[in-house]
């Protein structure tokens, strides 16, 4: 079968939810009609509302819907982890994060996954030239702000959005940064993710997106994923930071760990 897709091979969009009902129906059918030769992956931590059950429906009577039920909610990272394991072990190439809500546009992938031919990991990015965010309150744009800028600064990553939830990796990437040792529950899974890709000299480019605050159901952002943001972002800033060595350029084997 050919692969005329924007992806540089077989792709996989991982969704996490958790209390979706009102958003999975849509997201599902906008992310099939933007990417068609991509699969989905609905991560559910047995969302009280239902969400996983309506993912079982769409998987039903589409063979590209994938449902992952979890037995209860143990954070974004962990979700995601349990997405990657299950898209890496079925030979995916390319790896989507994206959020169930709508605020990561499903028709703005084919322009992440174009990106993903000259880099290892794609962000999409709020805070480069051309991005932006629409109908965030201030205060969590301005909690959004500070956390990419402290974390960037504790890091010294060298990009502009570090929390952002939009990306696509190569299934080698994945395999490359050691996603075993990773324990980041909450949102800082995604500060994570991207300073082990950098450490490890994966070459990591942003994309400009449009972020669109949710209309239905409510943020699971809260206090606890705060803190463990700042205490985790903290402790590896202090740490000795490993130097960073270039990867082999994209495509090439799987790298070996450096140590
Ligand atoms: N399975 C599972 N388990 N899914 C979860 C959990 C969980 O514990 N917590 C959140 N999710 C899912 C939500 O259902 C949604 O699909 C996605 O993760 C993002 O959650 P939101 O609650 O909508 O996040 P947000 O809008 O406040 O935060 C966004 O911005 C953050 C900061 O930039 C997201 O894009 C985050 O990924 C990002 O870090
Ligand atoms: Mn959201």
């Amino acid at each position: 079968m050919s692969n005329d897709s924007a992806a540089p091979g077989r792709a996989l969009v991982i969704i996490p939810t958790y209390n979706e009902a009102a958003n999975i129906a849509t997201i599902v059918g906008r992310v099939r009609a933007a990417v068609p030769d991509a699969d989905i992956l609905v991560a559910d931590d047995n969302s009280p509302d239902g969400t996983g059950n309506i993912a079982d429906e769409l998987s039903a009577v589409d063979k590209a819907v994938h449902v992952l039920h979890r037995p209860g909610k143990q954070g974004l990272g962990a979700a995601y982890l349990a997405g990657f394991r299950w898209g890496l072990d079925r030979d995916y190439d390319v790896l989507v994060e994206m959020d169930a809500d709508g605020s990561h546009r499903p028709e703005e992938l084919p322009r992440l996954l174009t990106a993903l031919h000259h880099a290892d990991l794609v962000l999409g990015s709020r805070w480069v030239t051309g991005g932006r965010v629409v109908n965030w309150p201030k205060s969590r744009e301005l909690l959004s702000r500070g956390g990419s800028a402290y974390s960037r600064l504790m890091l010294r990553l060298p990009v502009r959005d570090v929390t952002g939830g939009y990306r696509a990796f190569r299934a080698r990437t994945l395999q490359g940064i050691g996603l075993d040792e990773v324990q980041s529950q909450g949102y800082c899974f995604q500060v994570d993710l991207l300073r082990r890709a950098v450490q490890h000299g994966f070459t990591v480019t942003e994309v400009p997106i449009t972020f669109v605050e949710r209309e239905h159901g409510v943020s699971k952002m809260s206090r606890a994923i705060v803190i463990e943001a700042l205490w985790r972002v903290t402790t590896w800033g202090l740490k000795p930071q490993p130097r960073r060595r270039p990867q082999p350029a994209a495509p090439a084997a799987a790298p070996a760990r450096q140590e």
